[in-house]
């Protein structure tokens, strides 16, 4: 009741009295959501009865707010509902309203009645809010350049007032150029909140100098003490631009290509991304192959020499690179397995195809040969010859062999041993043939036992034996050499076992090896030329002709087997002369 009769009298003070304001309007800057202390304004006032507060519509309608009585200590608090328990008046008429709203942006006014008069004291609140952080929101993933990309819309919500939002890249600001740097900007209004949100979007000409730049954007507002800027994370991106240029590269990267390895070639564009898809275009062809990344060749030939290709997808931007398959192929002639006879002339061609010069060597068992026998063929020609190159950078290594196996009729030489223990007289035969020559022995006449011994190898073609007899009379030892290319036959005359020997060494009925001096040709085996691909047979050909030795003379090689051989023939001869 007392509080009602109090209003009543506010209200017709305040149609009665003359106004009077104090010390001018008053300005209180308050923070969204704190208490907004809004003092009195006039701290002595000679016989006060009571201050009241109001608020003033900006029709000029006047709110009751509360009221405190100067004797009474007493406080009434009006009925307007948006300040239901938030207010409160102090002991000094200041007034503080909790949870300061945008709405509280009003003028208002402390009314400090005495008996004659009223005081007016009127302020105005301002209330201030800081925005979110900004954040920037539809940021793309990529940006191409060429182009105009949009960066992303920066949000800075829910401030009072409105701030102003500025975009900068690598931390410098961004100022709108045409058509390279476009900036959009608006806000908005919550009509519940009264609260701003500003949205600002940029779009901007990408080069590929932003590779690696990033982006942010700041928001600058006003706080009760003056502007503040908060600043956002930064946005960075994934600049996409096209190829410039393609590069083709022969993996593994070795020096040299040769037949049989395995080779990719890979294209590469340098853009972003790196294309997927290339054409590939083999040594002479129009038509581009599709791969998606590399080419595999595998098991490379010699004809896959040349100039390879790469482009886009596209046909633009040709890279090219050159391929050398390196090879090395022997053709060696004759081959396999050869027989030829005695005193047969021989060639031998080996050339080689490779793809550059290459010289070839000759071996004969594992021995390097300076000179390949070519005329006039011996046991000791017989063997397994290699032809070989090399083309050691390029890891290549070709060899080719044939195996000569000389063959030769038997040749039969009877020797009289001239040492008689007076029972028995001995008969040495040698016998040289390939293959082996068997040996048969008869007297003629009178039945003589002839005592054979083992024959002993001498060399591989050569052979000996003794044949021990008691002729009791004159008798002729004849003895048949017989192999598959023919037979030889010679004879001895032998005394009875009481008539001594004579030497008969120069008997003319004797056998004898001649000497038959080596004339093979010395052929130096020298560079052969190689073969590229045209296929240009050259090289050395060993190849030279001779009469052949005519079958059947008397002329035997004496030139058999290795000196050892020879020395022992000579030691048999000089014990015969003995
Ligand atoms: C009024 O009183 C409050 C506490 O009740 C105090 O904080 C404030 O400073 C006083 N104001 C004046 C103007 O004396
Ligand atoms: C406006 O603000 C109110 C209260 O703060 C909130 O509930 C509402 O979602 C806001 N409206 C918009 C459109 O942001
Ligand atoms: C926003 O920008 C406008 C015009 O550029 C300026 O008048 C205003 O003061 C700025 N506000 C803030 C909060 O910086
Ligand atoms: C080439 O690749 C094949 C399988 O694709 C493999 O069998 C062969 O050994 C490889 N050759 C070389 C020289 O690496
Ligand atoms: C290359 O030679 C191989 C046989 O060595 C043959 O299969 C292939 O078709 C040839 N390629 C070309 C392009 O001549
Ligand atoms: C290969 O041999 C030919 C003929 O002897 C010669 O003209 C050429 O220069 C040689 N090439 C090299 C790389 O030695
Ligand atoms: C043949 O000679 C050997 C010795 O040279 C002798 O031991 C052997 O008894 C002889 N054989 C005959 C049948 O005379
Ligand atoms: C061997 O004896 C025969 C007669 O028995 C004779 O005709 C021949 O000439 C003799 N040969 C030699 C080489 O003396
Ligand atoms: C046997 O030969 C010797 C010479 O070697 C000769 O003197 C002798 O007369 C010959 N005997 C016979 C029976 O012919
Ligand atoms: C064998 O004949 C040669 C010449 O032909 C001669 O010099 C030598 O003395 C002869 N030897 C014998 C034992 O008659």
């Amino acid at each position: 009741m007392e509080a009602s009769a109090r209003i009543s009298l506010v209200v017709c003070v305040l149609c009665a009295a003359t106004l009077r304001t104090g010390y001018g309007l008053q300005t209180v800057n308050a923070v969204f959501g704190e208490t907004i202390i809004i003092p009195c304004g006039r701290e002595i006032v000679e016989d006060l009865l009571f201050a009241s507060w109001k608020y003033e519509t900006p029709d000029g309608i006047a709110v009751f707010l509360a009221s405190r009585s100067a004797v009474k200590n007493k406080i009434n608090y009006g009925d307007a509902p948006e300040y239901k328990n938030r207010l409160e008046l102090s002991e000094n008429y200041t007034l503080s309203i909790a949870n300061a709203v945008i709405d509280d942006e009003k003028r208002f006014v402390c009314m400090l009645v005495t008996v004659d008069n009223v005081f007016e004291e009127p302020a105005v609140v301002k209330v201030f809010k800081p925005p979110s952080k900004p954040e920037i929101l539809e940021q793309p993933k990529i940006m191409e350049t060429g182009k105009i990309n949009r960066v992303g819309v920066c949000v800075a919500k829910d401030s009072y007032p409105d701030g102003n939002i500025t975009w900068f890249r690598n931390g410098k600001m961004l100022l709108p150029v045409d058509r390279a740097v476009i900036i959009v900007w608006h806000k908005e209004k919550n009509s519940s909140s009264g609260l701003y949100s500003t949205h600002s979007s940029l779009q901007y000409l990408t080069t590929k100098e932003d590779i690696r730049a990033f982006f942010s954007c700041t928001v600058t507002y006003f706080m009760p003490n003056g502007q503040v800027s908060a600043e956002s994370d930064t946005a960075s991106f994934d600049i996409y631009y096209p190829t410039e240029k393609v590069t083709i590269q022969i993996q593994p990267s070795k020096k040299y290509i040769k037949e049989g390895d395995n080779i990719t070639l890979q294209c590469r564009g340098n853009g972003n991304p790196p294309p997927q898809e290339f054409l590939y275009y083999l040594p002479g062809q129009e038509q581009g192959i599709v791969s998606s990344s590399a080419y595999h060749i595998t098991d490379i030939k010699r004809n896959a020499t040349g100039d390879y290709k790469c482009s886009l997808s596209d046909k633009n931007m040709m890279a090219s690179t050159t391929v050398t398959v390196h090879y090395l192929d022997l053709s060696l002639t004759p081959s396999g397995e050869i027989t030829k006879q005695i005193g047969d002339s021989f060639s031998v061609l080996c050339v080689p195809f490779a793809s550059k010069n290459v010289s070839v060597l000759f071996m004969k068992d594992s021995k390097i040969l300076t000179a390949i026998p070519s005329k006039n063929l011996q046991y000791r020609d017989s063997g397994v010859y290699e032809c070989l190159a090399n083309l050691e950078e390029e890891g290549l290594q070709s060899r080719k062999t044939f195996k000569l196996t000389v063959e030769g009729k038997p040749k039969l030489k009877l020797i009289k041993n001239p040492f008689s223990d007076g029972k028995t007289k001995t008969i040495s035969y040698e016998v040289e043939g390939f293959p082996r020559p068997e040996v048969y022995c008869s007297s003629a006449g009178q039945l003589v036992h002839l005592n054979k011994t083992e024959e002993t190898v001498i060399s591989n073609i050569r052979y000996s034996a003794k044949i021990i007899i008691s002729p009791e009379e004159n008798t002729t030892i004849s003895c048949v050499a017989e192999n598959r290319l023919g037979r030889e036959v010679r004879s001895l005359n032998v005394s009875a076992i009481s008539i001594p020997e004579k030497d008969e060494r120069n008997d003319s009925s004797g056998t004898y090896f001649l000497d038959d001096s080596s004339d093979h040709a010395k052929l130096i085996v020298g560079i052969v030329v190689g073969l590229l691909l045209a296929a240009l047979v050259a090289g050395i050909a060993y190849c030279l002709y001779i009469r052949k030795s005519g079958a059947g003379t008397k002329h035997v090689g004496k030139e058999l087997g290795n000196k050892e051989e020879n020395k022992k023939l000579e030691e048999n001869n000089h014990k015969s002369e003995a």
